[in-house]
């Protein structure tokens, strides 16, 4: 079907390049081919939006630069009474640009229509949603996807994610979160991939491209947005959209190089936070979004507010009123305002005023109109609008396959005292205990608005395919909060009336599974803790159980990392299994049973205490690193420095021996590094071979330890393998206080192994 909207029609006939698939071949290479037809089908792209532009009024304009909300869900504070009759009003007369929160081939089709065939130009709409991880099918929570570090499983998994919304009529994104956080506190560290920005970047580039693949026209992909620009993640005190005030060697090699890899990956769009930076909203910062974004790094697709985060720079003092934000945001580089209804009131007259130049306006919106042409919405409107990809394609078996595949790799194995894991199918008597052990909805997470409630195969389900034997109590409740539109749940902080059930059922048992943690409504937006141990009454009832019978293999559920350091001191084996989604249950039994084997690696140090957050392995040397016998060095007087399981941390049911380090600086643009592993254990199983730079002098003072490659390999019992680094420029260097990325010649320590605190050692000179 080729469709163009009347209005445009004949001005994007006239000025489209004719003879873009005419260039010979014959003599030329594929990729200059490929090179000169992507530029052509480019170049057409920008004629057919200056053609828009030229007939375009200004306030058709700025309509394009607005972002409504729908009609049923909301994902940010209620909007007014009364809306709706306006945004229809709007969406008739051309000036809505996009869509967020309406899902479904149906309800997605008469809103498109509706403006396809009732506005002026006709200009079709984008429809934006959450998918952060899945849309019906859910894979795991993004940071336990980063904890499998495998770039394949999680771009196929966002493939997954990108298939099923476009099949609800959905063609943009708003994922991936790339935010780096070192603060559990936090609620949102559970939809990042932790605190490492070269995992975090490498997870960055993977996921874009599983939801934009490679071409964004296609009906199974969609525009992926980079979130929130910039920062959000170290909002002070880990408390919700709180002020950020960090420095700018922080900001250029921690904060910034996931965005920039989303965008060297080509990410259409990308979004903006609620938090200031540095005394800048970041919807309002220019620095930000013009000078580094796109001015630096050429980023020619479109910047999105967050949830009216323009109005929100009134109440940060930033602005004076709602005119004066949409001046400042728009200025600023915030090419569309989400929900805040501030460039549709405000920016017509604040450009007859003169306090918005017409370039700007201009500029937003050919942003706005190229991420349109690209997924192919002026050809087909309704390209996002099959029901029949809408019947088929929902929860499909693949993706099961894929989300479990997904699942089982982000399982991380903490403790394994005397090979209690894996069970064996013959074990008699196995009790279960704990509400999240029993629960089908947790599982799925937080940020799982497009998905029904429900749905997740529970741990006690899975278990029933391995084992005729286990017994359940839930020793511990779940309490719903009364009905709000997006749920409340936690587990019960008084009632310990199930305690005796579940003591008397682990006496009588071989072992005990305690599924335990934070239920899945614990962790995401606005969910911010001041305490990171087990939630509720949990851990009197872990501790009530142990006397009973220590025999136990704790599965913990949690959407950040927890301080668990009574479990890990006395509780035999521990199994990270996060909230793992839709095929969580048959996950963890796979990994209990060892039908899996454990190979998930923490994105995220795990604290001892709450004391010691932010913690993080990449932090820099203090002047008083060295213990010493009287108090004057770095540390706490009542808490160790150590974390009790660093990043990078993971076991397996196998172990893994290191040997045979080499560095070869023979060749100063191309450092080699060269390591043997070799699986020294009964089974086969997976590895993640990770490798840490120090660069030891430097003009500004570089981290103690830097993650600069890894490699998840398999080795089969006795196997061993070389495993090859190559550290160029691009992970030797890094950026100065003034943004300048450079490389330094001197001294550099390395290290490889299985996790940021154990390694073989190395050194190498950089000329
Ligand atoms: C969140 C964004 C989200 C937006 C739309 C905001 O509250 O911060 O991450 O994309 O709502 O739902």
């Amino acid at each position: 079907m080729n469709f163009t909207p009347p209005g445009l029609h004949p001005y994007i006939k006239t000025r489209t390049m004719k003879n873009a698939t005419l260039i010979p071949i014959l003599g030329l290479s594929l990729i200059f081919f490929l090179n000169q037809s992507l530029m052509a089908q480019q170049s057409a792209t920008e004629s057919k939006i200056d053609s828009l532009l030229s007939i375009m009024t200004l306030e058709e304009k700025i309509g394009q630069m607005n972002l409504y909300n729908g009609f049923w869900d909301i994902t940010g504070p209620a909007p007014q009474q009364g809306d709706a009759k306006l945004k229809y009003e709007h969406l008739r007369k051309g000036l809505v640009g996009a869509m967020l929160n309406i899902k479904g081939v149906e309800d997605v089709r008469k809103l498109q229509e509706l403006v396809v065939k009732e506005s002026r130009l006709g200009i079709p709409l984008l429809f934006g949603f959450d998918v952060i991880h899945g849309q019906k099918t859910l894979a795991p929570i993004p940071l336990a996807e980063a904890a499998s570090w495998d770039l394949q499983a999680i771009e196929r998994s966002a493939h997954v994610a990108a298939t099923e919304a476009s099949a609800l009529g959905i063609n943009w994104a708003y994922a991936p979160m790339v935010d780096i956080s070192r603060d559990a506190r936090w609620g949102r560290v559970m939809e990042g991939a932790g605190e490492d920005p070269y995992l975090g970047s490498r997870i960055a580039a993977a996921r874009v491209k599983g939801f934009q693949g490679d071409d964004l026209s296609a009906p199974n992909t969609i525009a992926a947005t980079a979130k929130h620009f910039a920062a959000y993640g170290f909002a002070e005190a880990g408390k919700d959209y709180n002020t950020v005030d960090i420095g700018t060697s922080t900001l250029y090699n921690i904060v910034l190089p996931p965005f920039k890899a989303a965008v060297d990956s080509g990410v259409r769009t990308v979004m903006n936070s609620f938090n200031v930076l540095n005394g800048i909203p970041a919807t309002g910062n220019a620095f930000l979004q013009r000078d580094i974004l796109k001015d630096g790094w050429g980023f020619d697709g479109f910047v999105v507010s967050d949830w009216a985060s323009c109005a929100e720079m009134v109440a940060h003092g930033y602005a004076a009123n709602l005119k004066d934000a949409a001046v400042l945001a728009a200025n600023a580089g915030s090419d569309m305002d989400m929900e805040a209804s501030a460039y549709i009131t405000y920016l017509k007259g604040a450009v007859e005023e003169g306090l918005a130049d017409i370039k700007v306006i201009d500029d937003a919106v050919r942003r706005i109109l190229r991420v349109k042409f690209e997924l192919g919405l002026f050809d087909d409107p309704y390209r996002y609008c099959s029901p029949q990809r809408e019947k088929e394609l929902l929860y499909h078996p693949d993706h099961q396959a894929a989300v479990l595949d997904v699942a089982k790799r982000s399982i991380v194995l903490l403790k394994n005292e005397g090979g209690l894991l894996p069970l064996k199918k013959e074990q008699k008597k196995i009790a279960v205990i704990g509400a999240l052990a029993d629960d089908k909805n947790s599982p799925l997470g937080s940020w799982r608005l497009g998905s029904d409630d429900n749905t997740a195969v529970s741990v006690l389900e899975g278990l029933k395919k391995y084992t005729e034997q286990a017994t359940y109590a839930k020793g511990a409740d779940l309490i719903t909060a009364p009905a709000t539109f997006i749920n409340e749940v936690r587990i019960n902080e008084t009632d310990k009336s199930g305690f005796e059930q579940a003591v008397q059922l682990a006496k009588a048992s071989e072992v005990v599974i305690m599924v335990l943690g934070e239920h899945g409504f614990q962790s995401g937006e606005g969910r911010s803790r001041t305490q990171l141990g087990l939630p509720g009454v949990q851990q009197e009832l872990l501790e009530a159980v142990y006397a009973a019978n220590p025999n136990i293999v704790l599965v913990l559920m949690n959407g950040r990392p927890l301080a668990i350091t009574w479990a890990a001191g006395h509780i035999p084996a521990i199994l990270e299994a996060w909230q793992l989604g839709s095929q969580s249950g048959n996950a963890i039994a796979e990994a209990l049973f060892g039908a899996y084997n454990p190979s998930g690696k923490l994105p995220m140090t795990f604290p001892r205490s709450v004391g010691q957050v932010p913690i993080y392995y990449n932090h820099y040397s203090t002047g008083r690193p060295t213990p010493q016998p009287i108090v004057f060095w770095t540390h706490y007087s009542d808490e160790s420095n150590a974390p009790l399981f660093p990043f990078g941390y993971g076991l397996s049911y196998t172990t893994f021996k290191y040997s045979g380090l080499q560095v070869d600086a023979s060749d100063n643009k191309n450092i080699r590094v060269k390591v043997s592993v070799k699986n020294t254990g009964p089974v086969a199983g997976e590895e993640v071979v990770q490798l840490y730079i120090r660069d030891k002098v430097a003009s500004v003072a570089r981290p103690v330890k830097e993650l600069k490659g890894f490699q998840k390999i398999n080795l089969q019992p006795n196997e061993s393998r070389d495993v090859e680094f190559t550290l160029t420029a691009a992970e030797l260097g890094f950026y100065d206080n003034n943004g300048r990325f450079i490389v330094e010649p001197g001294e550099f320590d390395i290290w490889a192994g299985t996790n940021s605190q154990e390694g073989l050692q190395g050194a190498f000179t950089l000329k």
